[in-house]
């Protein structure tokens, strides 16, 4: 990139959670998972913008207010804090936080109805229909299981009647056809491609994009009787957020130039209605949109009903921040769903991080205390790690790129395991001292760099304290690649510390 290119400007979403609902560690998954991804293109050096947040309109968020004996403002003002402390608890670095009640966000979806509407894609009309409140969608009778449930929920669907204004879906199957033509990456993985194309290519029916039977949701601009549709409104944080209607400047910088990350149940919403939205609008779709399965528990989805959701905090309290979020990046492929397994949890902490990074550092510190006086030697310029680190950089970026970070730590740990591989392979500790075993520990203590600087998205505070321990300043997360991944960049000559184990083991 060249001085006088634009910057690389990397916007990455998570969807907005409802807030009838506590935050669990499904929600957790595709929060961290944004906030790594996002940790990666500040490394990289790319502008970047993360946004996460909260739906907080529609009959589910009024009816769970009600339930509570509160107003839906008032539920949505509490609830929403549980998702604030969640992701802090989780070391979420979110540069946004949008609220589907702020006024901001109102002015956005007035905007883009009005939009749409003047360009005639928005005509009133009578909707007779089953809805699904806890998904908020309408379903046609061949998609509802026997006895009118919902196939998602498998509860009963309501029977609903009333004036709608309807978004002219049917008019942008073709256009929608020849988008997916021309970005062939703009849903992944391929087989979620291939399922939104499905679902185009059975024909697209207009949906009722408002209500006169509810209050609580943005009124419609030309006719206040009615409030718009949730799922309209939800989906235009995404360019609230940049200053769509707002900041035109601020809007042509940061859009399109957006990754949506979703679960496989909205990928309708995001992968179908959400482009026709904007190309109604005259707008761009996003950038990609990246979908992800379910992380299920016992084999089921997690719901309040079935009592089988796991908060984060139960499980940080076992597992720490960055064992709790090594375990989900590194376990959970982002695409297929994934069982969460406790007992898994366990032997990943234990392998990857008590084990294969913990020993690490620790194993250098002893030696570096006993035989180098306490000062790290640095690195050979010819180590045989070098051309290691520089696989494992390429694969890691390939991981953090393709948003699979599984892929991406698998990468990393490879530097991990060789290193500790490479000093099983010297024992350095039954060595004398001298240049031969200043030489070994100063290729470790460089390995070790180069693995806080490309392990710091999934495990940033960890990450850290390694910095720290092998005597660098600042921080891992304000280098930048991919100069701090290349060969050579630990000065020698700094303190290293032991200190205490970066993660205790844990009982199998
Ligand atoms: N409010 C809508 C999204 C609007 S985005 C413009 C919504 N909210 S939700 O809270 O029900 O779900 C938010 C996300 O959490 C979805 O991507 C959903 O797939 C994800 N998950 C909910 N349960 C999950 C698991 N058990 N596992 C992984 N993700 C799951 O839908």
């Amino acid at each position: 990139m060249g001085p006088s290119d634009p910057p690389n400007r990397f916007y990455v979403t998570t969807p907005i959670y409802y807030v009838n609902d506590a935050p669990h560690i499904g929600h957790a998954y595709t929060t961290v998972t944004a906030d790594a991804v996002a940790r990666w293109h500040r490394l990289l050096g790319d502008e970047t913008f993360f946004l996460t947040g909260t739906d907080e309109h529609g009959l589910k968020v009024q009816r769970a207010a009600e339930a509570n004996g509160v107003t839906p403002r008032e539920w949505a003002d509490r609830t929403v804090e549980r998702f604030r402390d969640a992701w802090k608890l989780l070391n979420v670095a979110n540069d946004d936080f949008i609220r589907t009640t702020e006024p901001r966000h109102y002015a956005a979806v007035t905007e883009l109805l009005k939009a749409v509407y003047d360009k005639g894609h928005i005509e009133l009309g009578t909707y007779e229909g089953m809805y699904c409140v806890a998904c908020e969608a309408y379903y046609t009778a061949d998609e509802l299981l026997d006895g009118n449930l919902c196939p998602i929920h498998q509860r009963p669907v309501e029977q609903v009647r009333e004036d709608n204004y309807f978004f002219k879906l049917s008019r942008f199957e073709q256009p929608l056809l020849d988008w997916y033509a021309a970005n062939p990456g703009f849903v992944q993985p391929e087989g979620k491609r291939n399922e939104a194309l499905g679902f185009i290519r059975q024909g697209l029916q207009d949906f009722s994009i408002s209500r006169t039977s509810i209050s609580w949701g943005v009124p419609i601009p030309w006719d206040p009787r009615h409030v718009t549709y949730v799922w309209f409104d939800a989906l235009a944080n995404y360019i609230t957020a940049v200053g769509y209607g707002d900041d035109d400047e601020r809007f042509r910088a940061w859009w399109p130039a957006a990754r949506h990350l979703i679960g496989k149940d909205i990928l309708r919403f995001h992968c179908v209605y959400w482009p026709a939205m904007l190309l109604a609008a005259g707008l761009e779709p996003p950038r990609n949109i990246f979908v992800h399965g379910f992380l299920l528990v016992g084999g089921e989805k997690m719901s309040k009903t079935k009592l089988n959701q796991i908060a984060p905090a139960d499980l940080v309290d076992d597992f720490g921040v960055d064992g709790f979020r090594y375990h989900f990046l590194r376990d959970t492929p982002f695409g297929p769903d994934g069982d969460f397994s406790y007992e898994r949890m366990v032997e990943r902490y234990n392998s990857d991080l008590a084990n294969n990074l913990g020993n690490l550092l620790s194993r250098v510190a002893t030696v570096v205390a006993k035989k180098c006086g306490g000062i790290g030697p640095a690195p050979r310029p010819d180590s045989p790690l070098a051309s290691v680190a520089a696989d494992v950089y390429a694969a890691t970026a390939a991981g953090w790129d393709n948003v699979q970070p599984s892929l991406a730590l698998e990468a990393t740990w490879r530097l991990v395991r060789e290193t500790n591989a490479y000093l099983e392979a010297n024992e350095p500790w039954k060595m004398e001292a001298g240049p031969a075993l200043d030489a070994v520990m100063g290729d470790a203590l460089e390995a070790l760099r180069i693995v806080a600087v490309l392990a710091v998205p999934a495990i940033p505070a960890t990450c850290d304290e390694l910095w720290h321990r092998i005597g660098l300043d600042g921080s891992p997360a304000d280098q930048r690649l991919p100069k701090a991944a290349t060969w050579g960049g630990y000065p020698g000559g700094t303190e290293v510390t032991k200190g205490t184990a970066l993660f205790p083991r844990l009982p199998a």
